[in-house]
C-alpha cells in the first residue's frame, strides 16, 4: 500500500449549446483553415468536431491575391490568401452536401464586398441541408466605401447584420465574425447584436506585414496579410474577455491560437462556448481532435463534469474551496490597462 488514493475518474459531458443550436462538443474548424472539411476526412472523421466552419464563401469564384501569400513569423503566420474560393455555386454543389452526408455540422461562413452580397449568399443558404450557424466574415473591404473593411466600423458593420437577418433561412442562427483590428472590439460587438446578430465569432486575424531584408522588400505580394496562430492568442482572450464582460448573454465562438486543450479552456473561461482551431491544423491536420481530447482531459483533471459549467467562470470571483486566493486580476484595480 503506497498511501495514494485514486480518484474515480470524472466523466465530462462537452455538449454546448450556441444560440438554442446543440453541438456535441466545443471545438470546431477555424474558417480558411481547413477548406470545406473534405482535407480533414482523409485524418479522422469530421462529425467527431463540434462543427467545421467553411472557408468564407464569395457570390463568385475567385482566384485570390498573388503569391507569396504565405509567411512564417515568431508564434505565428501571415497570410494574404484574399478568399480564395469556388463560389457559392460550387459550394453548395459540391461542398455542403459532403458534409451534410458525413452527419457533420456545418458552420457557413459567408463573405462579400457590398452589403447586398452578403444578403444575396444568406438567401441562397435557405432550406441547404447541414447547416447549423451562419457565420459573417465581415473582415472585407466594402468597396461602396473606399475599401474600408466592415469589421472596423459599427455602422457598416451592422449595415452587413441587418441585410443577413432579412434574408437568412428561419432557425439558422447568424453569427458575426469580428476583427480584433478595432479600438474598442465591444462598440462594434454591440452594434452588430443591436442589428440581429444571434452570436460572435472572435477573433479574425490581425493586419501585420514582415519585410526581406536581403531583397528589402515586403515578403508578401499583396505586402499586408493577416496574422494568426500563438502570437495572437492573447489579444483574441482580451477580447473575448471584453466582449463578455460587456455583454454576457451573447454566446461567442472564440478563436486566436488555440493549439492545446488548455488554450481552448482559457477561452471557455474567458466566456466562449465553443471555440475554433485554425492555424495549428497547418502543421497537425489532426489538432482540433486534439484539442478535444486533451480539452476533455483538462476539465476531468479539475472535477468539471460539464464543459458549460466553466464557460465565462474567469469572471467570477475564486472558488470556495480557495477563499484566501487572491481576487481575479482586473476585478478590483482600474489600472490594470496600465504599462
Ligand atoms: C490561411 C488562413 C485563411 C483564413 N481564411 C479565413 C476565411 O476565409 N474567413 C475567415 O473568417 N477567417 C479566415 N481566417 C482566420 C481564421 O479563421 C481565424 O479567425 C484566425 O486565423 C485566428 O485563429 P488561429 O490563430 O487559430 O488561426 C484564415 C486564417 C488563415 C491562417
Amino acid at each position: 500500500m503506497t498511501g495514494s488514493t485514486t480518484l474515480p475518474a470524472v466523466e465530462v459531458d462537452l455538449a454546448t449549446v450556441l444560440a438554442g443550436v446543440p453541438f456535441p462538443n466545443p471545438v470546431f474548424t477555424a474558417s480558411g483553415c481547413a477548406a470545406a472539411g473534405r482535407e480533414l476526412g482523409q485524418f479522422f472523421d469530421v462529425e467527431e468536431l463540434g462543427a467545421v466552419v467553411t472557408k468564407s464563401i464569395l457570390l463568385a469564384p475567385r482566384a485570390g491575391r498573388p503569391t507569396p501569400r504565405m509567411a512564417e513569423t515568431p508564434s505565428g503566420m501571415l497570410n494574404s490568401i484574399g478568399l480564395q474560393g469556388p463560389g457559392i455555386d460550387a459550394f453548395l454543389d459540391r461542398d455542403l452536401p459532403w458534409l451534410a452526408g458525413r452527419g457533420a455540422r456545418a458552420v457557413v461562413s459567408i463573405a462579400g464586398t457590398r452589403v447586398e452580397d452578403y444578403a444575396q449568399l444568406a438567401a441562397r443558404l435557405r432550406g441547404q441541408p447541414g447547416l447549423a450557424l451562419l457565420e459573417v466574415n465581415i473582415s472585407c473591404p466594402n468597396v461602396e466605401d473606399r475599401g474600408a473593411v466592415f469589421a472596423c466600423d459599427p455602422a457598416a458593420a451592422a449595415a452587413v447584420v441587418a441585410a443577413v437577418r432579412r434574408t437568412a433561412p428561419p432557425g439558422v442562427p447568424v453569427f458575426v465574425k469580428l476583427s480584433p483590428d478595432v479600438t474598442d472590439i465591444v462598440d462594434v460587438a454591440r452594434a452588430c447584436v443591436e442589428a440581429g446578430a444571434d452570436g460572435l465569432s472572435m477573433v479574425n486575424t490581425l493586419l501585420g506585414m514582415a519585410i526581406d531584408t536581403t531583397t528589402m522588400r515586403p515578403v508578401l505580394a499583396g505586402v499586408t496579410g493577416g496574422l494568426s496562430g500563438p502570437a495572437i492568442r492573447p489579444v483574441a482572450l482580451r477580447c473575448v474577455w471584453q466582449v463578455h464582460a460587456a455583454l454576457p448573454c451573447v454566446p461567442i465562438l472564440g478563436m486566436g491560437g488555440i493549439r492545446t486543450g488548455l488554450d481552448a479552456l482559457e477561452f471557455l473561461l474567458a466566456g466562449a462556448s465553443a471555440v475554433s482551431v485554425g492555424t495549428a491544423i497547418f502543421g497537425d491536420p489532426n489538432a482540433p481532435l486534439r484539442v478535444l481530447a486533451e480539452l476533455r482531459g483538462a476539465l476531468a483533471e479539475r472535477g468539471i463534469s460539464r464543459v458549460t459549467d466553466i464557460v465565462g467562470r474567469a469572471h467570477r470571483p475564486p472558488l470556495p474551496a480557495d477563499p484566501g486566493g487572491p481576487e481575479p486580476p482586473g476585478a478590483t484595480d482600474p489600472d490594470t490597462e496600465a504599462t
